[in-house]
């Protein structure tokens, strides 16, 4: 082999992510990537129609603006010293990775959970510990993530809401992971979901952040805004670390639609209200539903849930995809399992009926015979 390559890059695991909506499907229903269902942030969305214009002139010299309004959406907890943005919460990820990360340290990420922590930090030639859930309830171990800290360790990577499984890890316990983690490791914290999490046991990372603790938090503008297609994220951390990452930021790095469109999706309460909102309700009837038909689930903090259907996964997400729902398989400890975003009313209704139908069905549509 050429000695140009790095040996860790060609084998580091590949991630697709999710399988876009396939272009003749416009009337698919998605539920396979955690999206808003309502759509973009409406407020978000005339703002990058109001930017078209501007295209022909590059966008801010840097994200000052947007992290003025990022203090203002946290109702100044925060300061502008303590926010990073870049397109997308996976690219908050990698500059991360990219800042902290030297090949041979080691990173702990949690089994199953956010597969880019791994993907990102293998790039980096880190060697990735992985430290399962529980194999019932998929709560996170924290003595184990303790235990599992070597010299090497540089990051320990955690979601809450996680996913594909949607619970969280409780305030104390954070507490005690923070109070327990040696200087030398970060826990990045990525709480994505966050505006969906209704147990008053959760912590965002504000109060360890305004204490200096060494923790970054990872967020994205693709879930509750609406705006998954547009790439754009941001971080927020000690303003030590996050000065730090911003070494690697580059000029113009975040495009002029991004920005005007992240800032009027900040400040777009009523939709971030309505998506919440919908969210609560909606959650409740799936609970009802999954139990009234048997549908083994675990309940969720996030936009998503997880569950283990009666007939292989397979079957289950090709009769779903024949009635024109797509959702996600996923593996967890060699195990199939299927996560299944929250929509809005018409779409649940949909899949309800064809999850009652797979149901009262469960041999024939195991065995692909057409019920019609
Ligand atoms: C836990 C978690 N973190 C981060 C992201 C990154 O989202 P994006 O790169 O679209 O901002 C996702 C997306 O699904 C996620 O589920």
């Amino acid at each position: 082999m050429n000695t140009f390559y790095k040996k860790y890059l060609l084998e580091a695991t590949k991630y697709r992510g999710g399988e876009a909506r396939p272009e003749s499907q416009a009337n698919l229903i998605k539920l396979s990537s955690n999206e808003n269902q309502f759509g973009p942030s409406p407020d978000a969305l005339e703002a990058i129609r109001s930017s078209l214009n501007g295209l022909h002139e590059y966008p801010d010299n840097d994200d000052s603006r947007l992290r003025k309004a990022l203090v203002e959406h946290y109702q100044n907890k925060l300061e502008v010293d303590h926010f990073f943005c870049a397109p997308a919460g996976s690219e908050i990820i990698e500059l991360i990775c990219r800042a902290f990360l030297n090949a041979g340290e080691e990173i702990i990420i949690c089994n199953p959970s956010f597969i880019p922590f791994k993907v990102f930090s293998e790039k980096m030639g880190a060697r990735v510990v992985q430290v399962p859930l529980d194999g019932k309830t998929f709560q996170f171990n924290i003595s184990l993530i303790l235990k599992s800290i070597t010299p090497q360790t540089r990051l320990v990577f955690l979601a809450s809401p996680n996913n594909p499984t949607g619970n969280i890890i409780c305030r104390s316990d954070l507490e005690a992971l923070l109070a327990n983690l040696p200087q030398h490791v970060i826990l990045v914290y990525d709480e994505v979901y966050h505006h969906y999490v209704e147990a008053s046991a959760y912590s965002t990372a504000i109060d360890f952040v305004n204490r200096n603790q060494n923790i970054l938090a990872v967020n994205s503008f693709s879930k509750v805004f609406g705006l998954a297609g547009l790439r754009l994220g941001y971080g927020y951390g000690p303003p030590k670390l996050v000065s730090y990452i911003r070494c690697l930021l580059k000029p113009f790095l975040n495009s002029t639609l991004a920005i005007s469109g992240g800032i009027a999706a900040l400040n777009d309460e009523p939709f971030l209200l309505k998506s919440i909102r919908n969210n609560t309700t909606q959650k409740r009837l799936f609970y009802k539903f999954f139990t009234e038909i048997g549908l083994k689930y675990w309940p969720s903090e996030a936009n998503f849930i997880l569950v283990k259907p009666e007939i292989p996964v397979k079957a289950f997400c090709r009769y779903l995809l024949a009635q024109g729902i797509m959702v996600r398989p996923v593996q967890i400890h060699d195990e199939p399992y299927v996560r299944i975003t929250i929509g809005v009313p018409a779409q649940n209704q949909k899949l309800f009926q064809a999850l009652r139908t797979i149901h009262e069905n469960q041999s024939l549509i195991y065995q692909g015979i057409s019920l019609n």
